[in-house]
């Protein structure tokens, strides 16, 4: 199945770069015998995570409180020695780590993109600033001993190489030890038609048993699974070295649900892909609808999902005035593929627009909460997950 070319999601870019952008086709596939949905062609990781990574996981407020009770949920549970040593696999601004390093706990985040791990470091957490894989466990191990939690969120997907990510958490982690990341979940995907979870960076989008397929070649176990309302449905997969743990029914629970929805059938994915076509209808007949009506539409957070939906349906600057971001770094740039201009939030709070496309749908009921002001002023929102339409 194809979505078309696409850009670089989080590539916003200046008027001058347009002629130079990059693209590439953004296909996934699916293999029936390991389970894994991914994207055929893979950019190059050098491409999307560099030095003016456009993602700062700080900048919502619900996903501060998701961490730090994550943080707090790993110490309880999964830190055993009295000497404890945790890592981070793409540890970003440092929204988990902090919580460790505050109370002094040994730790390392490991994160490529420069200019994220500089605020880390602000911040006082330990950073190396590289790409994880097998060295970069080896360099580790030798600095600070082996790790009780090796952890990651929303970054295990992006890695194409999965061998290596095994391969250094099977040499770095504590006979003991747990390796727990999380993601977005295949079945979520599935079930909402969120086709937007379909991007550059999203080189996987894991099921259950995906997972279990690509660590147990390196015996590393799946014992344990936790789903998470973050991103739009995640799931957090819990896995040790082969058989120090006993199995919970978590895993044979969603093993089921994954079964009972298909998600294991090729068939299950070209029935998503014309459920996809049918949404991309929905939205620009609403879009084209309302221009024809003389009304003003904007876009809502400029998030790396939207980079999908706008390449995908075609939507450009014609349907959508602008799109409003928090982010300084997106701010004052157009959007990739589409170069919609990306202004600021405050642009969006003083302005009056009759409509307002919601992108960061995942983070829906924070920002309805915010923004009670747009639609006390005759505002109204569209969403398009799990369907298309107007909140009034
Ligand atoms: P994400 O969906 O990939 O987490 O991207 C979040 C983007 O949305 C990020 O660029 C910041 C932006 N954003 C806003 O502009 N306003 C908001 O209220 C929230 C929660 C996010």
């Amino acid at each position: 199945m194809s979505f078309g070319n696409m850009p670089i999601a989080n590539a916003f870019l200046e008027k001058s770069q347009f002629s130079t952008e990059y693209f590439f086709e953004l296909a996934p596939g699916f293999c029936e015998t390991c389970n894994m949905f991914q994207i055929i062609e893979q950019p190059n990781p050098e491409i999307m995570f560099h030095e003016n990574y456009a993602f700062f996981s700080s900048t919502s407020k619900k996903m501060k409180s998701h961490f730090e009770t994550m943080a707090m949920h790993y110490e309880k549970n999964f830190i055993k020695s009295d000497d404890p040593f945790i890592v981070e696999i793409g540890c970003n601004d440092g929204i988990f780590l902090e919580y460790f390093s505050k109370k002094g706990v040994q730790h390392v985040g490991v994160e490529p993109s420069q200019n994220v791990a500089s605020v880390a470091q602000k911040k006082g957490i330990k950073v190396k600033n590289s790409f994880f894989n097998e060295e970069t466990a080896i360099e580790i191990k030798k600095s600070y001993g082996k790790a009780d939690i090796i952890c990651a969120s929303n970054v295990i997907c992006h890695i194409p190489d999965l061998h290596t990510i095994a391969r250094g958490v099977k040499y770095l982690l504590k006979d003991e030890g747990a390796f727990i990341f999380e993601d977005p979940y295949l079945l979520d995907m599935v079930e909402k038609t969120s086709y937007d979870q379909i991007y550059d960076e999203h080189v996987y989008i894991f099921s259950i048993q995906s997972v279990i397929n690509a660590f147990k070649q390196h015996e590393l176990d799946l014992f344990h699974v936790e789903k998470q309302d973050t991103h739009g449905g995640s799931m957090r997969y819990y896995l040790c070295h082969s058989n120090t743990q006993p199995i919970q029914d978590s895993v044979k629970h969603f093993l089921l649900k994954e079964k009972n929805k298909g998600t294991h059938l090729l068939g299950t994915y070209h029935a998503f892909k014309t459920l996809c076509e049918q949404k991309k209808n929905n939205l620009l007949i609403l879009l084209e609808k309302l221009k024809k009506e003389g009304k003003r539409v904007v876009g809502y957070a400029a998030t790396s999902k939207s980079t999908t939906v706008l390449n995908y349906c075609g939507i450009n600057s014609n349907l959508l005035e602008y799109i409003s971001d928090t982010t300084p770094i997106k701010q004052d740039k157009y959007s990739p593929g589409m170069h919609i201009p990306i202004k600021s939030y405050e642009t969006f709070q003083q302005d009056n627009p009759d409509y307002a496309v919601l992108f960061a749908w995942n983070h829906a009921t924070e920002i309805f909460e915010k923004e009670r002001s747009f639609t006390e002023k005759g505002g109204k929102w569209i969403v398009f997950v799990p369907e298309v339409e107007i909140i009034e």
